[in-house]
């Protein structure tokens, strides 16, 4: 019999190594190494897999073919089926990770009620709270009368002996993955070992019954699923569940998905009775706005298929530093100094003796590079005190020449904006007719030095009305 081999593992990214080290070698994290027994790592297999066997021959296939529409079960939660893409699919897995307390249990529980009102059979097993702590959850959710099933349990063979009994169920919802452990893996529970095996046997589970399984997994500080980002490779979708502190608001976010598109959001709003659906962000977001600040530009952007007006507001003030501070919330830090140095450099807007603040209202967060036009005029407006127009919404992308560039999605753009009741947009030239025929006031310019001479004359306008 083989000696039982010691083996390290790191706990943020799974690589197996020989030698205790403090810092992994692969992922450059420091210590992360914990010592588990044999048969953990990337590139190890159950152990009748290592000894040697004969392969059997597969059929080969072509890539045309008949091809099957996901067979999906719907929650009639909006957002909540809109970010898995049309509903939990069936024989699939699903990550929802987010920090502690977001409110991932309260989805959970809210759609598993849901769908055992549909005549689903859900199965809620929870390794963190206790019956009661659950029970309690659901009373004040209203859904403590639904026919969900519920199982306080971390074991997985536990678990799978369980829900074999009775009709095969349509929804298992684990949580959280990092409670799990199986027998089959002989370190601690929430080590990447155990983490990943409980995950594969819950996963084979899925696929070979064709149950829809949901795995909650928590989130650390630098924003990875804790320890099992080795997770996020097995299952077949990932939804982030976000949300600022102090907000009410949450974005359940598609990161992977295999059965559908990886952009779309679904929001929500927590309250003292769950989760309440967001069916128009853009009103949430520009909720408070004070119209007549300078600093503050209405930026019409997308989330996937979806428009959002966001308010993207800045300070900029006199620095008594050397070397003047720049701070941004909401937004890429690099991208505001890429700005800040083409308003420099193009437009002679100066920010040397100047400390610049950037903040997205209400602890939103936008990757889109179509910013760039309401960022460069929130911060002009600011540094010149000149409040931009009420009605006025902004997005282009800005290049390192000054010129403006288009971007995609101009029409719902505009369209939303529209709903929203602003009638003027600061956007892109482009072939397409923006104007629509309706009446809104589009301004095109080229550069951004156009951008800045508008709204460094709009003082002088609103003298001459
Ligand atoms: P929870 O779902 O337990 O978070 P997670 O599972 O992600 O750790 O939600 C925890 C928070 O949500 C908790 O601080 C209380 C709050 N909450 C409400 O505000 N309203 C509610 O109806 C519920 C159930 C929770
Ligand atoms: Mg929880």
């Amino acid at each position: 019999m083989a000696k039982p081999r010691v083996q390290f593992i790191c706990q943020n990214c799974g690589t197996a190594h020989t030698r205790w080290a403090g810092k992994c070698d692969s992922c450059g994290e420091w210590n992360t190494l914990v010592e588990e027994g044999t048969g953990g790592g990337i590139g190890s297999g159950p152990a009748a897999m290592r000894s040697a066997r004969k392969g059997r021959p597969v059929t080969l296939t072509t890539l045309s073919g008949e091809i099957e529409e996901a067979p999906r079960i719907v929650s009639g939660i909006g957002e909540l089926d809109r970010a898995t893409g049309g509903g939990f699919v069936r024989g699939s897995a699903l990550l929802i990770g987010g920090d502690p307390g977001i409110g991932k249990s309260t989805l959970l529980t809210q759609a598993a009620a849901a769908l055992a009102m549909r005549g689903h059979r859900v199965v809620y097993v929870s390794g963190e709270e206790a019956v009661a702590q659950i029970r309690l959850r659901a009373q004040r959710l209203n859904a403590a009368e639904t026919p969900v099933e519920l199982a306080a349990e971390t074991n997985v063979e536990d678990i799978l002996a369980t829900i074999a009994e009775g009709k095969r169920p349509d929804l298992v919802i684990l949580d959280s993955i990092q409670t799990l452990w199986t027998d089959m893996a002989d370190s601690a529970p929430g080590t990447v070992t155990q983490v990943r095996a409980s995950a594969q046997a819950m996963i084979r589970y899925a696929k070979s019954t064709g149950a829809a399984i949901v795995l909650v997994g928590h989130v650390t500080k630098e924003g990875q699923i804790a320890g099992p980002r080795v997770v996020e490779h097995m299952v077949d979708g990932v939804l982030y569940f976000e949300g600022e502190g102090g907000h009410h608001y949450r974005i359940l976010r598609t990161v992977k998905n295999r059965f559908g598109p990886t952009d779309e959001i679904g929001v929500f709003e927590m309250s003292d009775r769950g989760l309440r659906e967001v069916a128009n962000p853009s009103e949430l977001f520009l909720g408070e706005r004070s119209t007549k600040a300078p600093g503050a530009a209405v930026f019409a952007g997308m989330e996937g298929t979806r428009p959002v007006l966001v308010e993207i507001q800045a300070l900029v003030a006199p620095s008594p530093l050397g070397t003047p501070r720049r701070a941004v919330v909401g937004w890429d830090s690099a991208r505001l100094s890429m700005i800040l140095a083409v308003l420099e450099a193009h437009c002679g807007v100066r920010f040397a003796q100047h400390d610049v603040y950037l903040n997205v209202a209400g602890g939103y967060r936008i990757s889109e590079p179509a910013a760039d036009l309401a960022v460069a005029a929130a911060l002009v407006s600011s540094l010149t005190g000149l409040a931009l127009p009420a009605d006025c919404v902004y997005f282009g992308e800005i290049s390192l020449s000054g010129a403006i560039r288009p971007v995609a999605h101009a029409q719902q753009r505009l369209k939303e904006a529209e709903k929203l009741g602003f009638a003027q947009a600061a956007m892109p030239a482009s072939g397409e007719d923006q104007n629509g025929g309706n009446g809104r006031r589009a301004f095109q310019p080229a550069t951004l030095s156009d951008l800045v001479v508008r709204i460094a004359g709009s003082k002088r306008r609103e003298a001459e009305d």
